[in-house]
């Protein structure tokens, strides 16, 4: 554990401290509501921060390519005639047609786009316009599909609209390397299952703000709680990554789906003893979780698409030396996983209905929500605007901006 002191200090003085109130306040109700909010974090936050979209393995082929829609723009990796992983923006030269309508799939050795026939080749320069004696020579490059920023990183494909604050992943994710080594990631498979999303009617950070703490678990998720008791830990963001690691408790599981994968989990080659016997996840500002498990590993991420609706993804990938009992294993952790999203998908909703209540008037946070704390301290650094009262109608950005430079300037 990297941060033993951290965790011992937390749990020492977990409830006796004397952090004031106001230190242990969330984000302020409007910045849920803020269609201007919401506007300036598709920039700083979505387009301007890495977003995980697939993993190589679920492109393994030449032609194969994933697209993925993130607060209006649009991604297109795909596996080229060499090998190589490449991003795009899902975006045809001519007239903005996407040029893949599929959200997966194999385009062979070349892209058509649908509208007028423009073709690409996979390296994303213009083969051919449709009917060329129509238009002017076009040079295949600058007329050629925009690239887009990536990066593999494990194994995991890493795109990112606009350039932005974070260094590349590799270095974002350095401090958890010599830990994450021994899962082999790069060397991860698909499911079967594909990418999954869905639609939900709160506020992104509502989702966070529930997933980005543990001090719910024994409460909230019996499943977990069985699976973890109090070893349960999350430490803080820093620097956009955060950790939380469980070792099981000790004995057999109360609960059916608990039980059988305490008892089917066998040990797995190349994982240490600790890692054996817990579940790992790493969280990446401002919107995604790597879910590392003995026999899996998932990520999970949420897009906004209007104040008051977001769109979940995720996926699910397996070890490549899965046999059957390893699979059974997945299985049950598949299991419990999926009631843990139901459960939380309540308290979500119910969190944001909240501020919607006469009576709301913020919240108070725990020494054992620090997850939350350091999160909206990341959202905070970005947004300062976010420690006082909603700006007036039109003023938001500019506001931001100023108290930034004050920030900057002092
Ligand atoms: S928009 Fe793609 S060919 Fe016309
Ligand atoms: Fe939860």
């Amino acid at each position: 554990m990297t941060n033993a002191n951290e965790r011992q200090a937390a749990q020492s003085n977990g409830g006796h401290t004397a952090r004031p109130h106001a230190d242990r306040a969330g984000l302020p109700a409007w910045s849920y509501f803020s269609a201007e909010l919401l506007e300036a974090e598709k920039d700083a936050l979505f387009r301007r921060h890495w977003q995980v979209i697939c993993h190589a393995s679920d492109i393994p082929a030449p032609g194969d390519f994933i697209t993925c829609d993130i607060v209006g723009d649009r991604a297109l990796i795909l596996r080229d005639g060499q090998g190589a992983i490449r991003a795009f923006h899902n975006l045809c030269r001519h007239r903005g047609s996407r040029v893949l309508g599929d959200e997966r799939g194999n385009c062979r050795n070349s892209i058509v786009c649908p509208f007028h026939g423009w073709v690409y080749n996979l390296d994303g320069t213009l083969r051919q316009a449709a009917q060329p004696g129509s238009l002017p020579d076009l040079d295949p490059v600058e007329w050629g599909l925009k690239p887009l920023e990536s990066e593999v990183w494990n194994g995991f494909v890493f795109v990112r609209f606009q350039p932005g604050p974070q260094p590349p992943v590799a270095a974002l994710m350095a401090r958890w390397e010599a830990e994450l080594s021994q899962y082999r990631l790069d060397r991860l498979l698909p499911d079967g299952k594909g990418v999954w999303s869905d639609e939900v009617r709160v506020n992104w950070k509502c989702i966070r703000d529930v997933d980005n703490e543990g001090y719910h678990v024994p409460m909230a998720h019996p499943g977990l709680d069985d699976l973890f008791g109090r070893n349960y830990f999350d430490e803080p963001f820093r620097e956009g990554t955060a950790r939380s690691y469980s070792r099981f408790r000790p004995g057999d599981g109360r609960l059916w789906s608990v039980r059988n994968y305490k008892k089917i989990l066998p040990e797995v080659d190349g994982l240490d003893a600790d890692h054996r016997r817990a579940w790992l996840y790493l969280g990446v500002f401002p919107n995604f979780v790597f879910g590392i498990y003995p026999d899996s590993v998932i990520f999970y991420q949420e897009f906004p698409v209007e104040v008051g609706r977001t769109i979940q993804r995720g996926a699910c990938y397996r070890r490549p030396d899965e046999d059957r009992r390893l699979r059974a294993a997945r299985y049950l952790s598949g299991r419990i996983d999926r009631i843990t999203s139901r459960e939380d998908e309540m308290l979500t909703q119910w969190t944001w209905e909240a501020a919607f209540s006469s009576a709301y008037d913020g919240v108070i946070l725990s020494d054992l929500e620090t997850g939350v704390k350091s999160y909206h301290d990341a959202l905070r650094g970005v947004f300062p605007v976010l420690t006082g009262p909603e700006p007036a109608p039109g003023t938001l950005l500019a506001r931001n901006a100023a108290l930034c430079d004050a920030a900057t300037a002092n």
